[in-house]
C-alpha cells in the first residue's frame, strides 16, 4: 500500500493554456479519495498524471516515498479502471482477468489462485468461461475491476467507472466498490462528476474546478470528509456543486450592528458560528446560502431559530418521500422541502415557509469564500 502526494503540479497540453495549476494534496495510505468536479475541470488529467500516462509540466508526484515523475507507468504499482471497460472481446472472462498477470510472467498456479479469489469476491465464478459480449454491463465492469484487483497493486485509480451503467446498477456497484475498497484497504483515487458518488463513497473528497486563466487560481476548491464539505462549504463553488437540489444562494446584507442579516426584507439572526465574522462585515453585502432542507413548512419542522418567508409557487416536484417546492420571492427562485403530499400547493399559490436560520451559510460576494 502507499500514500500519494502531489506538490505544486501543473499541466498544460498546449504551451499557453494551463489545465492544472499548482495542485497540491495528499492521499493517505489506505484512503479512498474521491475527486469530484464538473466535466472538463481536469479530473482525468490528474488521474492520468498519477498513473504516468500523461507527463506533468512542473511539480512533483510521490507514490509512497518515491518521486515518480520519471517512473514508467508499469513500474508505479498502480491499476487503473476506466469508464469504458476495455475488455478483450475474443478472450474469456478468465483470460481477461488473467492477462495482466500472464504478461508479467506470474506462475500459472498463482494466476489461477488470484483469478479465482477475485472472481469469488466479484461474483463472477460462474462466468469465467464466457466472452464479454455474453455479459451485462455490470458484469463487464466487474471483470474490469477483477483485472485491477488481481494485480494486487499499491494504488487503484478509477476514472468514472460506473458512468456507463444504468441508474440501479450504479447504486449497487457504488456500494460494492466501497465495500471492496474497505476490505482490501488499498489506497484508491476515484474520479467522478457525480456528487452523489462523491458523498457516498469516499473517506474524503477533493472538489475541483477549472483553473481558468487567472494565475492566482488553482483547481482545488476544498478537501474534506463528505459531511465537512456538505455542512461547511469553504466557498460558493463547493456550496453550489455539492447537494441536490442545490443550495439556495442569494444576495443579502449584514445589519449596521452586525447582529442580523437582511434576507428579502426580513432580519435573520446571524448564527453563533458567523457572529464574529459578521462584526467585520457590518453594513456590507454578503451572499447567503440556505439548503432546501432548511426551508420547510411550519407544521412539519421543529426548528428553534426560524424566520418566515413568503413567495409564489412556481413548481412542485413530488419525490415520494418528500416534495421539493420551487417558489419565487422578489424575482429570485428558491427551493424548499415539504414532507407531506397531503395538499400540494399549485402553481401561482402564495406560500409561507420557515427558514432554519442557524443553518445559513455566509460568503464574501467578491472572494466567494465562506466568512471566517
Ligand atoms: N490530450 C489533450 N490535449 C489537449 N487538451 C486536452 C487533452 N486532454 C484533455 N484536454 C483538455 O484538458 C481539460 C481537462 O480535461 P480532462 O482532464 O479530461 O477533464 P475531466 O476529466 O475533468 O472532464 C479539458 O479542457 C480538455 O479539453
Ligand atoms: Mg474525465
Amino acid at each position: 500500500m502507499a500514500s500519494i502526494l502531489l506538490r505544486d503540479v501543473c499541466k498544460s497540453y498546449t504551451s499557453d493554456v494551463a489545465v492544472i495549476r499548482n495542485l497540491s494534496f495528499d492521499i493517505r495510505d489506505g484512503e479512498f479519495m474521491v475527486f469530484v468536479g464538473p466535466s472538463g475541470c481536469g479530473k482525468s488529467t490528474v488521474l492520468r498524471m498519477i498513473a504516468g500516462l500523461e507527463s506533468i509540466t512542473s511539480g512533483e508526484i510521490l507514490i509512497g516515498d518515491r518521486v515518480v515523475n520519471d517512473v514508467h507507468p508499469k513500474d508505479r504499482d498502480i491499476a487503473m479502471v476506466f469508464q469504458s471497460y476495455a475488455l478483450y472481446p475474443h478472450m474469456t472472462v478468465y483470460d481477461n482477468i488473467a492477462f495482466g498477470l500472464q504478461i508479467r510472467k506470474i506462475p500459472d498456479h498463482e494466476i489461477k489462485r488470484r483469478v479465482q479469489e477475485a472472481a469469488e469476491t466479484l461474483g463472477l465464478v460462474s462466468f469465467l468461461d464466457r466472452k464479454p459480449k455474453a455479459l451485462s454491463g455490470g458484469q463487464r465492469q466487474r471483470v474490469a475491476l477483477g483485472r485491477a484487483i488481481v494485480r494486487n497493486p499499491a494504488v487503484f485509480l478509477f476514472d468514472e467507472p460506473l458512468s456507463n451503467l444504468d441508474a440501479e446498477l450504479r447504486v449497487h456497484m457504488r456500494a460494492e466498490l466501497s465495500r471492496l475498497q474497505r476490505r482490501l484497504g488499498t489506497t484508491t483515487v476515484y474520479v467522478t462528476h457525480d456528487q452523489v458518488e462523491a458523498m457516498t463513497m469516499g473517506h474524503r473528497i477533493c472538489v475541483l474546478r477549472p483553473c481558468g486563466n487567472d494565475p492566482g487560481v488553482n483547481n482545488l476548491t476544498q478537501v474534506g470528509t463528505p459531511m465537512e464539505i456538505y455542512d461547511t462549504p469553504d466557498n460558493l463553488f463547493t456550496a453550489r456543486f455539492m447537494g441536490t437540489p442545490r443550495m439556495n444562494i442569494v444576495s443579502a446584507k449584514i445589519t449596521d450592528d452586525g447582529s442580523d442579516v437582511y434576507f428579502f426584507g426580513h432580519r435573520l439572526h446571524v448564527p453563533p458560528v458567523f457572529r464574529e465574522a459578521a462584526q467585520r462585515y457590518k453594513g456590507r453585502d454578503v451572499m447567503l446560502g440556505i439548503r432546501p432542507e432548511h426551508i420547510g413548512a411550519a407544521d412539519e419542522v421543529d426548528w428553534t431559530s426560524t424566520s418566515s418567508i413568503t413567495g409564489k409557487v412556481e413548481i412542485t416536484e413530488p419525490l415520494g418521500h418528500e416534495v421539493i417546492v420551487h417558489f419565487e420571492v422578489q424575482g429570485e427562485t428558491l427551493a424548499g422541502r415539504l414532507r407531506s403530499h397531503a395538499s400540494l400547493p399549485k402553481m401561482g399559490d402564495p406560500i409561507t415557509l420557515l427558514v432554519k436560520t442557524e443553518s445559513m451559510h455566509l460568503f464574501d460576494p467578491v472572494t466567494e469564500q465562506r466568512l471566517r
